[in-house]
């Protein structure tokens, strides 16, 4: 094991996660060393295929394997059922086998969408996830979460399906919209807030030092070691994975009151952490300071952390109570308690919820 690589191990699977700068011409040793001898069904979507994806083929056929590519729109929407129809009409008109492998390269609507097509067909095939962007590289590609959204709501058909392995190639963020890659920072801020205080200030020491290339790959390996700790202990969200949904009750809400597309996932998180840490203060759980802090940290990261103009905190609050976080009608937040903890209360008056939205940051 190198030093750029992270272990998820749960009671179904054991795979590493690299995160380094060109770990992509690392994959065909790996694939070898997976004893990978089907044929390769490459997933991206048009904007990854057209930086990436032709590279990353031949390399695979230089190294003797059988590729076959596709590529997806490169937006939220290929995440639906008619597109991963068509993931199934492309493998299985061309022949899959059990022992083949799907290669998901992008961001997390390939992820999401090609993992679930992996662990459907053929009742299941193998998934290599290759995140593309910040936010699949600390988030999505790890923990085995996949699927696709239905027209009533968001990841609402998908399946656990752990990847056997996740490739993180820390260059690929060179081309990544700069607006993309802020939005990624807010989940790796949440992972310094619910668990790594020391991941916390190392992001503050980044963001203060100019965000230096050079540190990236292995602050952004901090941040993954983060969700690779929560999800090695509780799979399927049946205890402490729930903390990585912090900032996501009211982040959720926001980007469909908003309308999906209007706000990215990241931008939505870093207003609902905000919303989230003052409902803390006004519990009592969390420091002015802290609530400041954290405000200072995403604001340096381009993050903005009010609720826009105007937003409708009525309808904010119906959304959050049909969240998939609720219990017996009773929303479950996820609230720091300090830089580096929260706790789950089911608890928060909707009132109190309400106001921390009507009232200014
Ligand atoms: P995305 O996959 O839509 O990618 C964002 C945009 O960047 C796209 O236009 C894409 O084409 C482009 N892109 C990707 N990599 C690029 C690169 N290196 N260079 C240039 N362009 C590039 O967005 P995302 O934020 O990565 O993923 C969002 C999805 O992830 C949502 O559907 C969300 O539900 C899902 N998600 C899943 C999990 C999970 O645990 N499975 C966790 C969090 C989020
Ligand atoms: N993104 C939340 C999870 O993977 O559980």
């Amino acid at each position: 094991m190198s030093t750029d690589e992270l272990i998820v191990s749960t009671p179904t699977a054991r795979y590493p996660v690299v995160v380094a700068p060109g770990a992509l011409a690392e994959l065909p040793a790996r694939l070898r060393d997976l004893e990978m001898r089907g044929a390769l069904w490459l997933v991206s979507d048009t904007n990854v295929q057209r930086h990436y994806g032709a590279a990353l083929e031949r390399s695979l056929e230089q190294a003797g394997f059988a590729v076959r590519s596709h590529a997806v729109p490169g937006h939220e929407g290929s995440k639906d059922l008619a597109t991963l129809s068509q993931l199934y009409d492309w493998m299985i008109g061309g022949g899959v086998e059990r022992r083949d492998c799907v290669l998901a390269l992008g961001g997390g609507v390939v992820g999401d969408l090609a993992g679930f097509a992996a662990a459907s067909v053929l009742r299941g095939v193998a998934v290599v996830q290759l995140p593309t962007t910040l936010q699949a590289m600390v988030d999505a590609a790890v923990g085995g979460k996949t699927g696709v959204n239905h027209p009533l709501g968001k990841n609402l058909i998908g399946a656990f399906h752990q990847p056997r392995l996740v490739l993180a190639d820390t260059d690929t963020l060179a081309t990544l919209p700069p607006r993309e890659l802020r939005a990624g920072w807010a989940e790796v801020v949440k992972h310094g807030v619910i668990r790594d205080a020391a991941l916390f200030e190392l992001l503050e020491a980044f963001v203060a030092a100019g965000q230096p290339a050079a540190q990236l790959p292995d602050v952004i390996r901090r941040g993954v070691a983060v969700k690779v700790r929560v999800v090695s202990n509780d799979e399927r969200e049946d205890g402490e994975r729930i903390i990585l949904n912090y900032g996501h009750t009211l982040g959720h809400a926001l980007e469909s009151v908003a309308g999906y597309g209007a706000l990215l996932h990241g931008e939505a998180v870093a207003i609902g952490m905000h919303a989230a840490a003052r409902i803390a203060l006004r519990l009592g759980l969390f420091s002015a300071d802290d609530v400041e802090r954290q405000r200072r940290l995403l604001a340096a990261f381009g993050l903005q952390t009010a609720f826009p103009a105007g937003v409708d905190s009525g309808a904010l609050l119906a959304v959050a109570l049909r969240d998939k976080k609720v219990q017996a009608r009773r929303v479950r937040w996820v609230l720091p308690t300090h830089i580096g903890g929260v706790v789950v209360r089911d608890d928060v008056p909707p009132e109190l919820v309400e106001a921390v939205i009507a009232s200014e940051a």
